[in-house]
């Protein structure tokens, strides 16, 4: 019995020390030390020993138990150890290697440029005011005083819901100055930003979406000089204090008298040609068309309820894309809804 004692004792060492992992450190265990380990059995053959080798060898398996568990710990000691070890080597980050770029967001250029022109305005006293892109032929043509039978109602020019031609996309954020004056007596200082749409080709300067800035003021004595004015302090502000603007007669049915106004082509300097070549920004115009412009038609005032014995005002409309390309200095529109990284990236 003594050397089978020995037997499992070495053995089971010997066993312990191969186990590679917890898992096979406790079948060890159970083998050894179970309820039907070896051990367990040995002990159970006691009883039939004599009253003198009884507990002489009680205490010999005694001691052979408690080596066992000793080592037992031990041994899960270091297994777990090792694979604390090996975790953590597996999950190692290697400091030195260079991070991951987070790129930041940031604004559209289209976004940028609004966000200029609107704090330009909001600086002199507009109030920024929001309107519908479905938008009825009333506002959008009728009450401007544009006619039945005006070309730019032409549904080759405009895109209708319905059969009658009285559900449109807005062509122009004209339509705003009604919405705003039947709404609010004089003084009235607006800006409305927003789409507009029109069926036209897509090329360097057009696109059949594209971005207006309506401008309204009514009030007692306002002309054609405040008009100028305001149109002035924004485009030097945008362009720089010796941007070369002009203003050029022009017709809206919705003012009078009206005008345009171009800023000097910032690609060919107003020569309207580069080399010999005719200038891709301006084709070959030398001036680029930045907005429309007048003093509100009389007929519009009265339409909305607003006396234009009493009361005389100024608008205009922005083509935010054109003011976008001579800010930005870029000479393909369709740049800006093409949504390329590498374009947008740039700004
Ligand atoms: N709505 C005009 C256009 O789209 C521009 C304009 C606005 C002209 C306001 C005069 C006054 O061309």
């Amino acid at each position: 019995m003594k050397e089978q004692l020995q037997e499992i004792k070495s053995r089971a060492l010997a066993n312990m020390q191969a186990a590679q992992d917890l898992a096979a450190l406790d079948t060890v265990r159970v083998s050894v030390l179970g309820k039907k380990g070896e051990l367990t059995a040995v002990l159970k053959l006691m009883g039939k020993l004599s009253a003198e080798e009884r507990p002489i060898m009680g205490q010999m398996a005694n001691a052979v138990r408690a080596e066992l568990e000793a080592r037992l710990e031990e041994r899960k000691a270091e297994l777990e150890a090792a694979a604390l070890e090996a975790k953590l080597a597996a999950e190692a980050v290697d400091v030195t290697i260079p991070g991951a770029e987070i790129t930041m967001g940031y604004q559209h250029p289209m976004n940028k440029v609004l966000q200029e022109v609107k704090e330009i305005f909001i600086g002199m006293g507009y109030t920024i005011v929001d309107g519908p892109e479905v938008e009825e032929a009333a506002y959008n043509f009728t009450r401007l005083n544009i006619e039945e039978g005006h070309p730019s109602r032409d549904r080759s020019d405009t895109f209708y819901f319905d059969d009658e031609d009285q559900v449109l996309l807005r062509t122009q954020t004209s339509p705003m100055q009604i919405r705003v004056m039947e709404q609010q007596q004089p003084p009235i200082r607006i800006l409305a930003p927003g789409r507009v749409f029109r069926k036209d080709e897509a090329d360097a300067t057009h696109s059949p979406m594209f971005h207006q800035i309506e401008g309204l003021v009514v009030d007692e004595g306002i002309t054609m000089g405040d008009l100028k004015g305001a149109l002035e302090t924004l485009i030097k502000r945008l362009y720089g204090e010796d941007a070369v603007v002009r203003f050029r007669p022009h017709h809206f049915p919705f003012t009078e008298p009206s005008c345009e106004v171009d800023m000097q082509c910032f690609k060919c300097k107003g020569k309207g040609e580069i080399d010999g070549q005719i200038c891709s920004t301006c084709h070959g115009e030398g001036w680029i068309e930045l907005l429309g412009a007048g003093m509100v038609h009389p007929k519009v005032l009265e339409g909305c309820g607003i006396d234009p014995e009493k009361y005389s005002g100024f608008a205009f409309g922005i083509g935010l894309e054109r003011m976008a390309m001579g800010r930005l200095r870029f000479n393909d529109l369709r740049l800006i809804f093409e949504n390329d990284i590498r374009f947008l990236s740039q700004f």
